[in-house]
């Protein structure tokens, strides 16, 4: 057992401070783990938040040592022997208490995208799909909702644009049912105009932090972004749509493979 020195923002949206706390970690504890030791034997009205311990809630956001992370997925032994832990509230939303913090603007995000509207079954009941594109999609719903991506992005966090961007969370969203080989909805408007994807300038920020290691930018966000090229961009895509009618549907990874 050894003792670690906490500091920890206490406060509200009025304002706030960081305390210092003194600790006892046994091996093996991960940062909530001494976060909810505190609370029980120094500060009783220490507000946080968890569900799982498990890393899979997403509800132990926060910024440890000036980075997005779960706290519960931190363990106490990837910080030197006499480093000081900081512990604060995510950035990027308005704090409700201590280290809790408002993030209903990330839900306001998810109401606005369109939901899945599957095609029709087949003759025979069934929806039939390639294996490839479920992998494709799947990667995207392995998401947690934790927003340390929508916490970390530049483009809400410094420069905000919270009415213009919806953030890497939402961009992979809108990734998996654009993607999907059954939806049939046409959001690519959406996701030059009112989605901001041209705000994103590909840091990778968000997929640093994800716990989730899901390829945000890469996987996500470049394929939309390039969508959005092809469709408003390209001249002969253009042509070819004003022609020929060419469906705007994204296409499927078989779909494009066989044109390939
Ligand atoms: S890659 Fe794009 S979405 Fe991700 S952090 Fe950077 S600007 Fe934000
Ligand atoms: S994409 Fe990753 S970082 Fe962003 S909310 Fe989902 S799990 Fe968290
Ligand atoms: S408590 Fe659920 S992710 Fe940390």
């Amino acid at each position: 057992m050894s003792k670690r020195t906490f500091r920890i923002w206490r406060g509200s949206k009025d304002g706030g401070e960081f305390k210092t706390y003194t600790a006892k970690v046994d091996p093996g504890m991960v940062v909530l783990d001494v976060l909810h030791r505190i609370q029980a034997d120094e500060a009783n009205d220490l507000a946080l938040r968890w569900n799982c311990k498990a890393g899979k809630c997403g509800s132990c956001s926060m910024e440890i040592n000036g980075k997005p992370k779960l706290s519960c997925m931190t363990r106490m032994n990837s910080f030197g022997p006499d480093e000081t832990i900081t512990c604060q509230p995510l950035k990027t939303f308005p704090v409700i208490k201590d280290l809790v913090t408002d993030v209903s603007w990330n839900y306001e995000q998810n109401k606005r995208i369109r939901p899945f509207k599957p095609r029709p079954r087949e003759q025979d009941g069934t929806h039939r799909m390639y294996q490839e594109d479920v992998d494709r999609v799947q990667e995207f719903r392995k998401c947690i909702e934790c927003y340390l991506c929508q916490d970390v992005c530049h483009v809400i966090r410094d420069r905000d644009q919270k009415g213009a961007f919806v953030g890497p969370r939402f961009m992979i969203r809108l990734a998996s049912l654009e993607m999907h080989p059954l939806d049939t909805e046409d959001r690519i408007p959406e996701i030059r105009k009112e989605y901001g994807s041209g705000l994103c300038n590909i840091t990778r920020c968000c997929t640093e932090v994800c716990p989730e290691h899901i390829g945000i930018t890469d996987n996500g966000i470049i394929p939309l972004k390039e969508r959005v090229v092809d469709r408003y961009y390209d001249p002969i895509a253009a042509i070819g749509r004003r022609l020929f009618g060419i469906r705007r549907r994204t296409k499927t990874h078989a779909e494009e493979k066989k044109e390939a």
